[in-house]
């Protein structure tokens, strides 16, 4: 299957290695899949769940090959992840290089340059002017439990706010700050305390409709704040600025400004979480940007390594350096193949200009999703922005969730050669988050299939 591709007036050394086109040879799941499938049945826990059962030998550019040798389509990204497309070339051949180098010595005790290098680059990338410091983990929970410890030292305060639908890890502290029960906290408790939960603007959802939203969230957020917690022992304020397991809630302008300006007058850290929207995804590098919101903290992960582990937070330097020496770290954190993976993923945002591409992925995605809203009225609402978009299905002129319907979409979608996610507190939302380097005409044929599918199914 892998050739060489000189279309799209890339040279050979970044084209994509996969012939860029949806072949199914077998049905999905095929029979090579399956077996390998009654193999992880025996060895592997059954809490670790896959959506779609395909067993992956090849990915890149936009398309995903399996055992069976099926193409599909790839319209998940590995949830967010493969934004410069899977074995992207200036990752794998930075990997290369340095997986024959050397692959750990551990930051903490004998420091290398790459560490160095991608943490000027997330300070040169992220939003804000100030002076700023990073520190590298493996996770984006673990970025997110670093972004407490950081904010709790840097204030002398405990309390954290989050909000409704929020979702930051499956670690005992980011699973308390995650809203969804199930699966992701059923019976794991007890969780960590001092974690405060407010609604979030939500405007399909707001009681008194999308257009009173930002306003009235914002003061049900003070009020809060206010009356149940106390601004003066808030440590931190976490935000996802477009919610991403939740549902991709995009919350109103004036919302995330809001809550920054709070944030400021009361000495609290405002710490974004672009775990999901970092790096390209929104159309912008940082979704913040989107109100140029400057956060003083923000988590990233999933994009910023084309696939290899690795997060960061960044921020200001006083509120970083306030931990004392050693109070930050870990075994593997920034990694030297993965930091390696991250200046490749990074130099190709930059020279592919990616947040370019995203925002063309949405202008060609949005109008389709629109009139398929049109056609189908158990879309309630089309939402998200640049290449992180989705669709809520609920169940025709009400706003009760249709996860069934969802799930129809979603498994009619995969049968045809296209992989989609769905997300959402109540299961009804089918999102799209294709790498930021797929063709024009996957992106084209992977709408259809959605198109016939919702033919089909709703
Ligand atoms: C916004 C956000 N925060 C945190 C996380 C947790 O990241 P990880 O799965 O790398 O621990 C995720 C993962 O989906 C996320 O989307």
């Amino acid at each position: 299957m892998r050739m060489t591709d000189h279309s799209a007036g890339q040279g050979p050394r970044l084209a994509p290695r996969l012939a860029q086109r949806r072949n199914l040879v077998t049905e999905i799941p095929g029979p090579a899949s399956r077996e390998l499938l009654a193999r992880r049945e025996r060895a592997v826990a059954r809490g670790v769940s896959t959506m779609l059962p395909i067993f992956v030998t090849d990915a890149g550019g936009g398309v995903i090959v399996d055992a069976d040798g099926n193409s599909l389509i790839d319209f998940g990204a590995g949830i967010a992840v493969v934004s410069v497309g899977n074995a992207a070339p200036r990752v794998a051949e930075r990997v290369a290089e340095q997986v024959a180098r050397f692959t750990h010595t551990c930051f903490m005790v004998t420091p290398y340059e790459g560490y160095v290098s991608v943490c000027e680059e997330l300070g040169r990338r992220t939003p804000g002017t100030y002076e700023k410091r990073s520190a590298l983990f493996n996770s984006g929970a673990e970025a997110i439990e670093n972004a407490v410890k950081i904010s709790r030292h840097a204030t002398g305060r405990q309390a954290v706010v989050v909000f409704d639908h929020a979702y930051h890890g499956r670690t005992n502290l980011t699973m308390a700050m995650t809203a969804k029960n199930m699966p992701y906290k059923d019976k794991f408790g007890p969780f960590a305390n001092e974690i405060y939960r407010v609604p979030m603007a939500y405007p399909l959802r707001w009681p008194g409709g999308p257009d009173a939203c930002a306003a009235e969230a914002l003061n049900t957020f003070k009020s809060l704040v206010h009356s149940q917690v106390g601004e003066d022992n808030v440590a931190a304020v976490i935000i996802e600025p477009i919610q991403g397991e939740g549902g991709f809630i995009v919350p109103p302008d004036g919302f995330l400004p809001g809550l920054a300006q709070f944030c400021r007058d009361n000495g609290i850290v405002f710490v974004a979480d672009e775990i999901q929207t970092g790096f390209c995804r929104t159309g912008d590098w940082f979704a913040c940007e989107h109100e140029d919101v400057v956060p003083d903290l923000i988590t990233t992960a999933k994009g910023i390594a084309g696939g290899l582990p690795l997060a960061g937070v960044t921020g200001r330097a006083e509120i970083m350096d306030s931990v004392h020496a050693g109070g930050l770290g870990g075994t593997y954190g920034g990694n030297p193949v993965a930091c390696a993976a991250a200046l490749g993923a990074i130099e190709t945002m930059a020279e592919e200009d990616l947040a370019g591409k995203a925002r063309r992925i949405g202008e060609i995605m949005l109008p389709r999703l629109h009139k398929l809203a049109a056609e189908h009225p158990v879309i309630a609402e089309v939402r998200g922005r640049g290449a992180m978009l989705a669709i809520e299905l609920t169940a025709p002129g009400t706003l009760d969730p249709d996860p069934a319907t969802t799930a129809a979409i979603s498994k009619a979608c995969h049968q045809a050669g296209l992989v989609t996610l769905t997300c959402g507190t109540f299961g009804n939302v089918i999102r799209f988050l294709p790498p930021l380097v797929i063709g024009e005409d996957l992106l084209d044929e992977g709408l259809s299939i959605l198109e016939d599918a919702f033919r089909d199914n709703a």
